[in-house]
């Protein structure tokens, strides 16, 4: 696979770095730490632990000039289009600027309009107005959606009950079709007092719409006549939303050019908003605001967004990594891997350009991740000692939301640990020295490690929704400035369809009027089918 010559300077300079290795390049700057290191709304972003020099960043920079990463970026935060196959621009910027201003005046207007009925029915819920059928308030929220109409609010709802914020009611968020899935959240909700959220951007997914079904069903089995008017739809689609029978002014309506995998900033996070306050989803996108006017700002050497994709691209171009790990250190911040893979992958797992030609480069790494610090009790074996190369990601809060400083001091000694263990490395001699062994003893042999392990550092002084919105935002431009070094379209998901049309073509041979595998099926997928007919 040859990447674009255009980034051979900067490939080659990665890959210098990674011969001299980690614990060298510190030793030959004194200065090291700092220099990679930037402080951007509020949140400490240390790079310094990745295979990065002045001379790389320089070689990228020139590398992102080439590929007219200022041009983009103006394309994007002024709502040009950015996403040719779809012919739409992605305005989820625009979305939490206190005061959007977009080329196209009709889509600002659309921003408002949405901004305005989100903060409206917020105020309208808050202040007892909107009561459940029978009169009573609310006393829970069930959100049905999936991917990035669910991934956002689920994140968000398990970090702000970690933040010292007290929801004001109980939210359950259901995604999967999987009736296993809903079965507990029905339990837990009760259908008279249950606000049930319909967030689909399309508003025709199916898991969605069947899990829509069954919890109507549900509702009337409890005697309530009219389950739609304890309905909310949030949807990039109205009309649709209105045919369904949700009653007008229960729409809230986002922009069609909001992604479904950028939509946190929008009424996809009513739960979030219902159950923590609108103050603290105004919190969150100022946060993602302050990130915005970095990303917006600064040039490529010093925009934490741009370096952090260069790094993307080199990991995977020039020294064949082709999957990053994040770990938060924060519990509350579980759902945050799950929310970056989809972000990531679902934007930049392309395989032809804008232009529609095959791609020569890898495009996103894998993400997975996890928390720590769990994780390092079942995945950190690999990263230290296995054979493939995994930039890793650490976040963490200095301050924690409760009294327990004893343990959040474990906590942050085992994440600056992990980062340093993962560069320092452990060479058989010292393992040897250590154990009283030859250094040639496979005990002193198996307990070495090769150390020069990549690693990313976040540091949020605490996590409040403010400095949640930033990182989410950082994120999300990380994988726009990577698009563009890679010439792709990050907006479109082509990806998901084909299963989804296979999927549609196999339910008649499931169920309870399954009809007979038939010719027209390949092997597999006949002999699977005989396996679950009854
Ligand atoms: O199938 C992928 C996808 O379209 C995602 O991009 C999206 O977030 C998810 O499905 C849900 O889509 P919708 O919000 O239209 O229900």
């Amino acid at each position: 696979m040859m990447p674009a010559p255009t980034s051979d300077a900067f490939l080659s300079a990665i890959r210098d770095c990674y011969t001299s290795g980690l614990n060298a390049l510190f030793a030959a700057s004194p200065t090291r730490a700092s220099d990679f290191s930037f402080d951007v709304a509020g949140l400490y972003f240390d790079f310094s632990k990745l295979h990065i020099s002045e001379e790389s960043m320089a070689a990228g920079a020139a590398f992102a000039e080439t590929m007219d990463f200022a041009a983009w970026r103006e394309q994007l935060l002024s709502g040009g289009i950015v996403n040719q196959t779809e012919n739409r621009p992605a305005i989820h910027s625009a979305m939490r600027a206190a005061h959007p201003t977009l080329a196209d005046r009709a889509l600002t207007n659309e921003i408002l309009a949405a901004r305005t009925a989100l903060d409206g029915f917020a105020q309208q819920f808050e202040t007892g107005e909107f009561t459940s059928s029978n009169g009573a308030p609310y006393t829970h929220i069930l959100h049905l959606g999936i991917g990035g109409s669910a991934l956002g609010p689920d994140m968000l709802l398990k970090a702000a009950a970690g933040m010292g914020l007290k929801p004001m009611l109980e939210a359950h968020v259901v995604a999967n079709i999987d009736a296993a899935a809903l079965l507990p959240a029905l339990d837990a909700c009760v259908p008279e007092t249950t606000l049930v959220v319909l967030a689909s951007k399309s508003f025709t997914t199916v898991e969605t719409m069947t899990n829509a079904k069954t919890v109507q069903a549900w509702m009337q089995q409890a005697g309530i006549a009219n389950p739609r008017a304890q309905m909310i739809a949030v949807t990039a689609a109205p009309d649709k939303a209105l045919a369904y029978g949700i009653p007008e002014a229960q729409i809230l309506a986002f922009p069609e050019s909001v992604g479904g995998r950028y939509s946190i900033w929008s009424a996809v996070s009513l739960p979030f908003v219902l159950a923590f306050g609108l103050a603290a989803f105004h919190a969150l996108l100022a946060g993602a605001a302050a990130m915005d006017t970095h990303f917006a700002e600064s040039r490529v050497d010093g925009n934490v967004c741009a370096i952090a994709a260069l790094m993307d691209y080199a990991y995977a171009n020039a020294l064949g990594a082709d999957s990053r790990a994040t770990f938060a250190y924060d519990d509350r911040l579980g759902l945050l891997p799950s929310y970056l893979q989809q972000l990531e992958t679902e934007s930049n797992g392309k395989h032809v350009s804008r232009e529609g030609e095959p791609l020569d480069v890898v495009s996103s790494p894998a993400v997975w991740g996890g928390v720590g610090t769990d994780a390092q009790h079942a995945v950190f074996q690999l990263l230290h000692q296995g054979r493939v190369l995994v930039p890793t990601e650490f976040i963490a809060a200095a301050q924690p939301a409760h009294p327990h400083h004893d343990h959040h001091a474990l906590l942050l000694s085992n994440c600056l640990a992990q980062s340093a263990a993962l560069m320092a490395g452990r060479t058989p001699q010292e393992a040897a020295k250590k154990l009283g062994c030859a250094p040639d003893d496979p005990l002193a042999v198996a307990k070495s490690f090769p150390g020069n392990r990549p690693s990313t550092t976040i540091l949020l002084p605490e996590l409040t929704p403010f400095t949640l919105g930033a990182l989410l935002a950082f994120y999300e431009h990380r994988v726009f400035a990577l698009s563009v070094l890679l010439g792709i379209n990050p907006f479109d998901q082509m990806g998901v369809e084909l299963g989804k049309e296979m999927a549609k073509q196999l339910e008649g041979y499931l169920g309870p009027d399954a009809v007979a595998p038939d010719a027209g099926l390949d092997a597999s997928t006949r002999a699977l089918l005989r396996f679950i007919q009854p």
